[in-house]
């Protein structure tokens, strides 16, 4: 339970994969109060139409605000591409237009043409992420010249979500659709991680590359993003309360989602559930 007093920040995420980028924020911005919410019971996102995943996070934003959050964290790729826009330019300036909410594709997208020296780009995301074509569109905004190639996985996901990422069932999904995204183009050398889920696969993606692809993983980079966006919204920053505090919320069974948290960030922890819409 946060005290009475907290605003924290909210991070949100369909399941668990939002805890990746939860674990960095701890890292990176221990002082604030955070409030994370997965919505397990309607996980997966990645396969659902644009209407539903904005209807979804919608309900996640307005739920996480009446917590308290002055600032919300997408820590979900296929909600940054299918409902942000929307919610920062339609819904926010009607629910209450001094809180924020921010997404975790600019500040990948923003990282990737300073490391590609072949300027050919690969993405790994959810079949939602990639169809909305979203890292193609921001990637070509900032750098022009790079192209990209886009792989839709979408068996990583539930491979994550039921505890089978270290399975050997998961090496045939990801050698395979490793595989689909260099034949798109081997001069691929850099490769962003689209969906927060995907860091705990990240072993075994390391074993299907090349040496030299880079991997861009989004908790350090949402992390650092975060910390310039605080340093430069002095308002925000004061807003957000700094108690050290961290609650979590699923919209499923808890004690299940405690088992797979403490996988996810490396320690035990005590989840609430909560009905959201
Ligand atoms: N973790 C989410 C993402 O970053 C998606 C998972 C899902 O399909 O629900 O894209």
């Amino acid at each position: 339970m946060l005290s009475a007093n907290a605003a924290p920040i909210g991070v949100f995420d369909s399941g668990y994969g939002g805890l990746t980028i939860l674990k960095e924020l701890l890292t990176h911005l221990p002082q604030y109060d955070y409030v994370y919410l997965g919505d397990n019971a309607r996980n997966p996102y990645g396969t659902r139409s644009f209407e539903t995943v904005y209807q979804f996070t919608l309900e996640a934003v307005r739920y996480l605000f009446n917590q308290g959050c002055p600032l919300v964290i997408l820590a979900c790729n296929t909600a940054s591409a299918k409902a942000l826009r929307t919610i920062q330019q339609q819904d926010l300036p009607l629910i209450d237009n001094t809180r924020r909410v921010l997404g975790v594709i600019r500040p990948s997208v923003e990282q990737v043409g300073l490391l590609t020296k072949t300027g050919h780009v690969g993405v790994l995301g959810t079949t939602g992420t990639v169809n909305s074509d979203s890292y193609r569109i921001e990637i070509q905004k900032l750098f022009p010249s790079v192209r990209v190639f886009q792989q839709a996985c979408p068996m990583w996901v539930p491979l994550v979500e039921n505890g089978e990422y270290q399975a050997a069932g998961a090496d045939y999904f990801i050698e395979r659709d490793l595989a689909l995204l260099f034949r798109q183009s081997p001069l691929i050398d850099t490769i962003i991680l689209g969906c927060t889920h995907y860091p705990l696969l990240i072993a075994k993606v390391k074993r299907y590359l090349p040496v030299h692809v880079k991997l861009l993983s989004q908790g350090e980079i949402v992390a650092q993003s975060l910390t310039d966006y605080l340093q430069r919204h002095e308002d925000m920053a004061q807003r957000c309360s700094q108690f050290g505090q961290r609650h979590f919320l699923t919209t499923d069974d808890a004690q299940v989602f405690n088992q797979h948290a403490t996988v996810f960030l490396g320690k035990s922890i005590s989840s609430q559930k909560v009905t959201i819409f």
